[in-house]
């Protein structure tokens, strides 16, 4: 069912029953006291310096929040700090120089350790080898890497010597890796021969020549892992560096970690947005860090002493703040997996939970519903009595799918955090804590500490509880994006609106409700974007890519109901001559995965003779959203072309 703001209000949500944390877990939470939201209400924005005292600073800030230009907001100015320093360096000073910082789990039997003292080393000589290489300060260096340990290096060697990095999702095709290279002007790139799935070796590195090819400007360097040996039979050309020989040339040496101002890019990120064009949201490191830490400690509950294991890929912003940058700061032990969860089998993730005894596990609530379909047993063949707090996030999770999780994963002891936020947000926005609030499965719960959350309608006003309605962040936070990356006027546009007042409130893009105890449920997203499997997908990007295909005219992406999933629908119309066979349809999925992704595939390719439009020509995509859903279509007076609605509608049953 619709309701005017494009949410599907009908799904299963958030329930009122409220259950709360063991009163184990609340007395050894890094935070429990139940007035924490209030303290920080009172004290705005001076309370987020809370968070920043979680890190150490090589000057310290002058003032929290600089709002004289809004919506540019800027925290901790004055301020300076390097992010590897905070993530390495101070846990090796500080007496943790043993600790494991990186456990990481490759094929079957295949792991290795980084203590804080390894990882140190690896960091220092890679800096080193970055900046021989010509790597400056504010030089963009592209990271297109698997799961492996290396990544996670490179991140820090870059920001040791205060040049972003922009990490590119490995499953992202060519194509997709030249757009960011280019919309960067991003001159580096380290990348790696290949990673295995399933026990088979994948080729990462002709994908990455693809794209060097396709690169307008010049690269400078590239530095290639040999992750594969001679599985694949690599062979670097001479002009390309090997990351092991780079690492020899360098042995030993130290690095200086570069003091940045507070305001200074840590790293850029792409993400889908409402048009074709990805996005690139820029992260700084002061507010970015105190964020990710600060969460790290109130949200996840993490001690130095704890092994988080967060399955996100660090190609997303997931694996940014909560496989590196949060858990790292904290001076905890990170768990990094290449696989997948269902091979050898499928009790391979409470495998490694068992064997590294995991403390805190974070994962999408797609996985859970998978682990769900596979059954308990999975879970029961494992010791999993180390988990202390259970951890969701990439989109909502049915209160079913929560229960089991619940009580099969967590033994009913473990509290679980639903934590909503955004590749722009940076860090978790909204989510109980796990030491102060009672749980309500399916609702995310209210936002943290100095995170100002409404649900407004189209006028602003906010909702009544219990109605949809659009939501939004009132105030800034120090984590938020600074900017769309050389698109000022895109940032202000998209991501802000105007308030009564005259100021600005921040725009999520998604649909939600709030109950009377202000806890969240978010219904999902009402713009043009689908969120599949945890990923974020513009259908503008997908429709790009099947336009290209010969014999297609016209293409509408939508995402569907599929469960509790979604499912992305393409609807082609071909041009004439062309007809509407199962070899283009096949073409289509394999253009879609060439040029974005295999990730982004459409589940179903619906060809029709045309697409409903309205008199002015804009395609009416709610309806075939509705179509999809098999829910009523309302109201198709408006269509130029009401006609092609039955014949879709038998396309979508036939097929
Ligand atoms: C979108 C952001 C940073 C999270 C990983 C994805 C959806 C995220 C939840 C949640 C319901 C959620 C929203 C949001 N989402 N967390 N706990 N409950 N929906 O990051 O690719 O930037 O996508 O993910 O729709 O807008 P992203």
């Amino acid at each position: 069912m619709s309701d005017g703001t494009g949410v599907d209000t009908e799904r299963e949500t958030g329930g009122t029953e409220a259950i709360d944390p063991p009163a184990s877990f609340v007395e050894q939470a890094n935070v429990s006291d139940p007035a924490v939201r209030e303290a920080f209400a009172e004290n705005w924005p001076d309370c987020w310096e809370r968070a920043a005292d979680l890190l150490d600073w090589e000057t310290p800030y002058d003032t929290v929040l600089d709002d004289s230009n809004e919506p540019f907001y800027e925290w901790f100015t004055g301020g300076r700090l390097n992010a590897a320093y905070n993530c390495v360096d101070r846990h090796v000073e500080g007496g943790g120089k043993n600790r494991a910082a990186i456990r990481w789990v490759g094929k079957r039997d295949e792991t290795r350790t980084y203590t804080y003292q390894d990882l140190h080393r690896e960091v220092n000589e890679f800096a080193a080898a970055l900046r021989d290489l010509g790597v400056g300060e504010d030089d963009v260096v592209t990271l297109y890497m698997p799961m492996i340990p290396e990544l996670p290096v490179a991140m820090l060697a870059c920001a040791r010597i205060g040049a972003p990095h922009s990490v590119v999702f490995a499953g992202f095709a060519a194509d997709a890796l030249a757009t960011r290279m280019e919309r960067a002007d991003s001159e580096y790139l380290v990348t790696c021969d290949g990673y295995y799935r399933r026990g088979t070796a994948f080729n990462l590195k002709s994908k990455a020549d693809n794209a060097l090819l396709d690169v307008n400007h010049d690269v400078r360097e590239t530095v290639v892992v040999d992750r594969l040996g001679d599985e694949l039979g690599h062979h670097l050309p001479s002009h390309q560096r090997d990351y092991s020989d780079l690492l020899d040339a360098h042995a030993g040496e130290r690095v200086d970690p570069v003091p940045r101002d507070a305001e200074d890019m840590l790293f850029l990120m792409y993400t889908s947005g409402t048009t074709g064009e990805p996005k690139g949201v820029k992260h700084t490191i002061g507010g970015y860090l105190a964020q990710a830490a600060w969460t790290s400690h109130a949200v996840l509950d993490l001690e130095p002493e704890d092994t988080h294991w967060c399955s996100a890929d660090i190609g997303w912003i997931t694996g940014h703040s909560y496989v590196v940058y949060g858990p790292l700061a904290l001076g905890a032990t990170t768990t990094m997996y290449e696989g997948t969860p269902d091979y050898p089998d499928r009790d391979r993730v409470w495998e490694i939970v068992d064997t590294n005894a995991v403390d805190v596990f974070y994962t999408a609530p797609t996985a859970i519903r998978a682990f769900m379909k596979w059954g308990k047993e999975y879970p029961e063949r494992h010791d999993l009595s180390s988990l202390r707090l259970l951890g969701t996030v990439g989109e909502p999770i049915n209160p079913r799918a929560w229960k089991w999780y619940h009580e099969h994963v967590g033994g009913g002891e473990c509290p679980i955090v639903d934590t909503w936020w955004q590749t722009e947000t940076g860090g978790m926005m909204i989510s109980t804590l796990p030491g102060v609030d009672p749980m309500k499965p399916g609702s995310a719960g209210p936002p943290l500490p100095g995170v100002d959350v409404d649900v407004v309608d189209a006028a602003g006003d906010s909702v009544d509880a219990g109605e949809a309605g659009y939501l939004t962040v009132e105030k800034p936070w120090p984590g938020m994006l600074r900017t769309l990356y050389r698109n000022d006027e895109r940032f202000v546009e998209e991501c802000w609106q105007r308030t009564d007042d005259g100021g600005y409130r921040y725009a999520a893009g998604d649909g939600a409700t709030v109950d009377g105890d202000g806890y969240v449920t978010v219904l999902g997203r009402i713009d043009d974007v689908v969120n599949v499997s945890g990923r974020r997908l513009g259908t503008m990007e997908i429709e790009s890519a099947i336009v290209e295909v010969d014999g297609v005219a016209e293409a509408a992406v939508v995402g569907a109901d599929d469960g509790p999933d979604t499912a992305v629908f393409a609807y082609v119309s071909t041009e004439s001559g062309h007809d509407a066979t199962a070899a283009l349809r096949e073409r289509i999925g394999d253009h879609v995965a060439a040029a974005i992704g295999p990730f982004a595939r459409p589940d179903r390719v619906v060809f029709a003779p045309d697409l409903p439009k309205t008199r002015s020509g804009k395609i009416m995509r709610r309806l075939l959203t509705a179509i999809a859903d098999g829910d009523d279509l309302g109201d198709t007076s408006a269509l130029r072309n009401p006609e092609v609605v039955g014949e879709i509608e038998a396309a979508v049953r036939n097929e």
